[in-house]
């Protein structure tokens, strides 16, 4: 997909579809800077349809208006100003991309409005719109036969219409949206690549296929089994041993010469989740290799990071196994010792999640001494049940980071929500006969005691733990995404890293 910045009266350009957006309160005045013929065609059209700018509200004009040179307009409305952030221009984007994609556009021109460009910035605005047409349009075809993907027509260009005095400062936007979106897009087809071929060795490979491509931004070192039990990392063993598939630990690294701080990134690498001997059932294990969706959104920002430049030290880090029943698998009642000494009985082995992060975290407040961690996790189901399944669960016992956190995230169009670490709760995750047990008593707050656990790792170090299981994965085709991976937290790390 090409995208160009053009200077132009919107309606001279010889375009497939131009797609125009309208605020409700815009629609009495002249749009843009269209002739005022073509503004009364397209008034009569919005009457017509009873087109009033919501949201919801949009329609494809047709042909042949006086002296235009597109061949249909797709028009979409934005709702009220007031209202209008940048999570709703990302939204918009992707609304207008489906309805010219519903009228085959191969070449789409974008009638920026004036209002975006202001209030957001023309780089801010441009960058928006690129990530939104990027994200919008991904497909995963890779297992589609040439046949089935002879029928798809892709968007080939996108010009964004701009007036001439924004041009200079919107350059930028175009490089920076193809970067981030690229990032978040790989983290989709790592999420979407079925989980006989994203093994933990599969993940390893990737890791050092980043640092090959990072022209020395970013080095990599992967333990196999012996280094991994050298550091004593039995909980994270013991989630693997199910698994005919070798473990790999994962340690990427970005540092730049002069360094702000130093930020841990732990992702969840469950590279299959059967649920191991509490096995889980064959409809809760349909999506499940989607576990490692908190991997991929580390290796997502890991892929860029070198071109994003952040003056800060960032440390990747994934505990990549397989969740399997096979004859060796963990047994409920089985007492594991953590990396940090901790002992955990295992009475649901399908709580796995926890038991790998525990040593992730524990191998990062040792080993890394970071001023910061950050774990991104596909845990609990009970945190889809809290918030659905567009909005991430955040976490975490520094106010100032989670404050940041959710900062980031507005303007990134991942969604985060902060739930408590209530520490009265604590008391449900004791166990009668080592430290902690990895299920809680009861079966209420379960993305509580969740993170409750994982705090047992982080020895008070700044932490905050996203529970992502929601939307990590889109069951559901939407303005932004397909079925299958999202590359949820890459868009919002990225806006984090650059904001620290
Ligand atoms: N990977 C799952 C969580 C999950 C559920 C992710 C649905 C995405 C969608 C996790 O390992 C798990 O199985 N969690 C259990 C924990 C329970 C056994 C304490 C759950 O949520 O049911
Ligand atoms: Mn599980
Ligand atoms: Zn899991």
């Amino acid at each position: 997909m090409k995208f160009t910045l053009k200077v132009a009266k919107p309606h001279k350009l010889a375009v497939d579809s131009l797609n125009l957006f309208l605020f409700e309160e815009d629609l009495a005045k002249s749009f843009s800077d269209f002739p005022p013929q073509i503004i009364v065609q397209i008034k009569e059209a919005l009457n017509k349809e009873n087109f009033k700018g919501a949201t919801s509200d949009q329609l494809v004009i047709s042909g042949s208006l006086d002296e235009a040179a597109f061949y249909k307009m797709s028009v979409s409305g934005l709702g009220k100003k007031a209202e209008f952030d940048l999570a709703a221009l990302y939204e918009s984007v992707g609304r207008s991309i489906r309805l010219s994609q519903g009228t085959k556009a191969v070449k789409i021109a974008f009638d920026l409005p004036l209002f975006w460009l202001d209030k957001f910035g023309p780089e801010k605005t441009v960058e928006a719109v690129v990530i939104a047409a990027m994200l919008s349009s991904y497909k995963f075809l890779k297992y589609k036969s040439q046949v089935e993907i002879n029928k798809i027509r892709p968007i080939e260009e996108i010009i964004m219409v701009i007036p001439a005095q924004k041009l200079a400062q919107a350059e930028g936007g175009i490089r920076g949206g193809i970067l981030i979106a690229g990032a978040t897009l790989y983290a989709r087809d790592l999420v979407n690549e079925p989980a006989q071929i994203t093994t933990p060795p599969f993940l390893a490979e990737e890791a050092v296929k980043i640092a090959k491509n990072s022209k020395g931004a970013v080095t990599v070192k992967i333990w196999e089994e012996d280094e991994i039990k050298k550091n004593k990392m039995e909980a994270f063993l013991g989630v693997s041993r199910g698994s005919h598939q070798p473990p790999r630990f994962i340690v990427m690294r970005y540092k730049p010469a002069r360094s702000r701080k130093k930020i841990a990134l732990l992702g969840k690498g469950i590279t299959f989740d059967t649920g191991g001997l509490s096995l889980k059932g064959s409809e809760h294990m349909e999506t499940m290799k989607l576990d490692m969706a908190g991997a991929a959104a580390v290796l997502g920002v890991f892929s860029v990071i070198g071109e994003i430049k952040p003056p800060i030290e960032v440390v990747g880090l994934i505990a990549a196994c397989e969740n399997m029943p096979g004859g060796r698998a963990l047994k409920p009642g089985d007492i594991l010792k953590a990396a940090n000494g901790k002992t955990i009985e295992v009475l649901n082995t399908d709580a796995e999640g926890r038991l790998t992060l525990a040593d992730s975290l524990s191998f990062a407040v040792k080993s890394e001494k970071p001023d910061e961690m950050i774990d991104l996790a596909t845990l609990t189901g009970a945190c889809v049940v809290a918030l659905g399944e567009n909005i991430a669960g955040l976490f975490g016992n520094d106010v100032k980071l989670l404050a940041a956190l959710e900062k980031a995230s507005n303007s990134s169009g991942d969604r985060v929500w902060q739930l408590p670490l209530e520490k009265s709760y604590a008391e449900l995750i004791k166990s009668q006969i080592a430290d902690i047990k990895n299920t809680q008593t009861g079966k209420y707050g379960g993305a509580i005691t969740a993170a409750l656990f994982l705090n047992e790792f982080t020895a008070d170090v700044p932490w905050a733990h996203l529970d992502i299981a929601g939307p990590a994965f889109a069951e559901k085709v939407t303005p932004l995404t397909a079925v299958g991976g999202t590359g949820f937290g890459v868009r919002l790390l990225l806006n984090y890293l650059k904001s620290v």
